[in-house]
């Protein structure tokens, strides 16, 4: 369609001066009599083309102004700085080849309802907001990877279908795996454990199932979950390494993704203050202090999406409760020396009312201890020979937790709901697109 090289947006600095060819979607047409204005973006930014009758011709001109939103088009011109326009650039156009002229666009430049919005998530995703959560979403996976890597962690995927409920029996997505029961994972942390004992420190990173029951801000039934495990660690170990891992998060995003923040109108100086150390409170600790917040709850009660609203808006930095009784966790926590109540277990909740971005622990390391766990939670010790198995084979003191990519993504981009921190959400009401 174009002999010359094509150039993005967001490249257009380094070609003041020169003739480029862009190709892209119009996002918006303004005529002036003999000027036509065209908004283009190319997914890495927007720029404003000018296109003249007396440049590019009369049929040229024509196309030009039949173009709709939406509309794809290769675009050749001369790159212009000019400080009023926005990004900083013009192109002035000299040739424009149509590729399609779109139909009427159904979202337009005014207010839709979320509903509508989301039926049509195919398209929402061409908007400036939806690119710059989602953008973000990725700085934060790759920072995830790279943290891992570099501090020599493993990637051992773990696998979607299982045998065996990680986190209870009442989110479970039940599936026909041929002539047996399976489920969609809750998590990958069992099999986390596994490989630790194999690689001494692993992570897994992939798609995580629930069939949350309830509709609220903060969950969906598939989300992003990283979870690194490491042999020969303590609750201490993964408390700090989650500290070390959040802060990197916040700088990576306030460094390279601060336009995405601006278009999101996020306040920065709330990120800015993300920095360790974060402040750790013990569960008991954390109930004294909402019923100091007058909130109604007794020491043994867990924390629901209001208790954690209340805690996380009490500082100004992520902060990490741990030792939960033990009662409210799950089958695998292991327990303290000190007061054996309570689970060697940690969450992270993120401020500004957020909540819970990473839970996590110590797991429970001898095998007649977990036996025994399992049968109290009424799981089946067939299902989980395997993992009683590592109990047998060199046991050692490990932990490691679970990251939740879509709320650490709405906390970081300042979002009411996590709906918009994954490409195409599945939540109780969603699964279409
Ligand atoms: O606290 P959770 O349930 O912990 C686990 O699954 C552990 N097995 C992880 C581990 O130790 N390896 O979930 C971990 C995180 C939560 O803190 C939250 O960020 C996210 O996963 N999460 C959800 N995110 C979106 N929608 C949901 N329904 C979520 N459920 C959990
Ligand atoms: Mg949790």
């Amino acid at each position: 369609m174009t002999d010359r090289p094509c150039i993005t947006i967001e490249h257009l600095a380094k070609f003041v001066g020169q003739r480029v060819t862009l190709r892209g979607w119009v996002r918006h047409l303004r005529k002036s009599g003999k000027l036509a204005f065209l908004v283009i973006r190319d997914g890495t930014g927007d720029v404003q083309a000018i296109v003249s009758k007396a440049q590019v011709g009369e049929a040229q001109f024509t196309q030009a102004c039949q173009m709709t939103q939406e509309s794809s088009l290769i675009l050749t011109g001369t790159v212009r700085a000019d400080a009023r326009a926005p990004g900083g650039y013009e192109l002035e156009a000299e040739t424009l080849h149509v590729v399609h002229i779109a139909d009427p666009f159904p979202i337009q430049p005014k207010e839709h309802g979320v509903g509508f919005l989301m039926d049509h998530r195919h398209l929402w995703l061409r908007s400036r907001r939806q690119q710059a959560i989602l953008r973000i979403r990725h700085e934060v996976i790759r920072t995830c990877r790279t943290f891992f890597d570099e501090r020599g962690f493993t990637l051992i995927d773990a696998p979607i279908f299982t045998p065996n409920a990680c986190e209870g029996t009442t989110t479970l997505f039940e599936t026909q795996y041929f002539d047996q029961q399976a489920y969609l994972t809750q998590s990958g942390q069992l099999y986390g454990e596994a490989a630790a004992m194999a690689f001494g420190k692993v992570y897994c990173f992939g798609p995580t199932f629930r069939a949350e029951k309830s509709k609220t801000r903060r969950h969906l039934m598939e989300f992003w979950m990283v979870e690194p495990e490491l042999a020969f660690a303590e609750l201490a170990d993964v408390m700090d390494l989650a500290e070390e891992l959040v802060t990197i998060i916040v700088h990576r995003v306030l460094t390279h993704r601060r336009a995405e923040l601006q278009t999101l109108e996020r306040d920065i100086a709330a990120l800015e203050a993300v920095v360790p150390p974060f402040p750790r409170l013990t569960y008991e600790e954390a109930v004294q202090l909402l019923q100091a917040k007058q909130v109604s709850i007794a020491y043994g009660d867990d924390f629901g999406g209001d208790e954690e609203t209340v805690l996380s808006r009490a500082f100004a930095k992520p902060i990490i409760v741990h030792r939960y009784p033990a009662a409210l966790k799950a089958f695998y926590m292991q327990t303290d020396p000190v007061q054996p109540d309570l689970a060697l277990c940690m969450d992270m909740l993120a401020p500004e009312g957020y909540g819970e971005i990473i839970g996590g622990g110590q797991r429970i390391h001898e095998y007649e201890k977990l036996q025994e766990r399992l049968r109290e939670h009424g799981l089946s010790e067939e299902a989980f020979r395997w993992y009683l198995d590592l109990r047998k084979y060199g046991t050692v003191p490990h932990a490691g937790f679970g990251m939740g990519i879509e709320r650490v993504v709405a906390w970081i981009c300042g979002l009411d709901h996590v709906r918009e921190t994954i490409p195409f959400p599945r939540m109780l009401y969603r699964l279409y697109p």
